[in-house]
């Protein structure tokens, strides 16, 4: 019945950095070509949409509709979508995957050319916005905005996912889930008996952990400066969690110590340089390996002496763990549903749209992992 129309419905709209969200009435004009119209059931609340609050992240246009981490419905679809349908459910992918370019068509890349991850464009492929707030136009955050009861998503970033799926939990495979368990068995590619550690033990570090365990790690030390992350870390799978507050010497070189020279594979999952840094210096000289998978602020810079490269370390970095988006989705989900990874660790409170800032406080002070929005 509203297919074709323009819907009026609520979204937590970003006016700027610094300032909290507001709960609007907001305008979704129908999807055009090649575009598919999603009513969100539920999103999680994500690091990444704080970076834009914070100011971490720079050369984003106001206002927006931030969220990335959700799952909804197919309301409709515009003209020539042919693998999506109106009740199908589906994620909204914030790497796209058109399926041509360069790195579509690569087997070592999930990236997409048709991505809007920095500089932010903010609008949809043909440069436009289906949202607008009071008569002005409203960005997109990451091809995706799912703060919203309806969003529009080019057809390149929706996976249609499981009929069964519980999209309460499933949203958080849009992003914290699969970016963390990715890094460390498609990025990483973390091997049997091998020793693992993970700085940040948010939504995304636990994911790498959970990715750690599967993949058969014998040792996993969580590294975090919250210690009240430490019980959760141990519960998904940490052999070890330290906090680098507790020691007078640099934390690599104790992990160095705990590791008989150095560690495996290493993860930074905070977005802070200095961290990554300690975690490439973490990894054994002749063999180690260090994935960045944190969003660091725009100016930022890693300092690293070549020499500590030389002798065999590898640096690397993924987004989205390395899945292709539109392939793999629909198959994690198959691998939630067939209970190879369970989600409701992540999952540490529950609430609405309208309190959409409490949720953000509670990530800001550390005492939240995830909290999903029921939309
Ligand atoms: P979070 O804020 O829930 O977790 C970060 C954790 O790091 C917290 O537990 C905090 O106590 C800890 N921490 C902060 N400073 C620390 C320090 N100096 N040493 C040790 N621990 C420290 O964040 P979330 O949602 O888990 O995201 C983590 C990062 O991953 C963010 O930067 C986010 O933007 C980024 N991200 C990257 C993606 C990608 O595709 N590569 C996708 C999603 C998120
Ligand atoms: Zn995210």
């Amino acid at each position: 019945a509203t297919a074709g129309k323009v819907i009026n419905c609520k979204a937590a709209i970003a006016w700027g950095p610094k300032q909290p969200l507001t709960i609007e009435d907001i305008e979704v004009a129908p999807p055009k070509a090649h575009e598919v119209r999603v009513k969100i059931v539920a999103t999680g609340i994500c690091r990444s949409d704080d970076h834009v609050l914070s100011g971490a992240i720079s050369d984003m246009k106001f206002p927006a509709i931030l969220g990335h981490e959700g799952a909804g419905i197919v309301e409709s679809v515009g003209e020539g979508v042919k693998n999506l349908k109106p009740g199908d459910k589906v994620i909204p992918l914030f790497v796209p995957q058109c399926g041509e370019c360069r790195c579509c068509t690569n087997s070592r890349s999930n990236l997409c050319d048709k991505h809007d991850i920095g500089p932010y464009i903010g609008l949809l492929l043909d440069r436009t916005s289906r949202f607008t707030c009071k008569g002005k136009p409203v960005y997109n955050f990451l091809s995706t905005s799912t703060f919203t009861e309806y969003t529009v998503l080019d057809e390149i970033c929706v996976a249609k996912i499981d009929d069964n799926a519980p999209l309460e939990k499933v949203c958080l495979i849009g992003c914290g889930f699969s970016t963390g368990y990715g890094s460390a068995v498609n990025t990483a590619k973390v091997e049997p008996g091998s020793s693992c550690a993970v700085f940040g033990l948010g939504g995304v570090g636990l994911s790498v952990l959970i990715g750690c365990k599967v993949a058969g790690a014998a040792k996993i030390i969580g590294v975090d400066t919250n210690p009240d992350k430490f019980a959760k870390a141990k519960e998904l799978g940490a052999t070890d969690c330290i906090n680098p507050n507790d020691y007078k010497e640099p934390i690599h070189e104790v992990l160095a110590k705990m590791s008989d020279g150095g560690l495996d594979y290493t993860f930074e999952c905070i977005g802070n340089t200095k961290v990554m840094e300690s975690a490439l210096l973490a990894t054994h000289f002749g063999c180690g390996t260090s994935v960045i998978v944190g969003l660091a602020p725009a100016s930022a810079r890693v300092s690293v002496d070549p020499m500590e490269m030389l002798t065999g370390r590898t640096l690397k970095g993924a987004l989205f763990g390395g899945w292709k988006s539109r392939d793999d989705v629909p198959k994690l989900v198959a691998d939630f549903m067939a209970k190879k990874f369970n989600l409701d660790g992540l999952i540490t409170h529950r609430s609405t749209l309208d309190k959409i800032n409490e949720g953000f406080d509670l990530l800001r002070k550390g005492d939240s992992i995830r909290t999903i929005l029921q939309i």
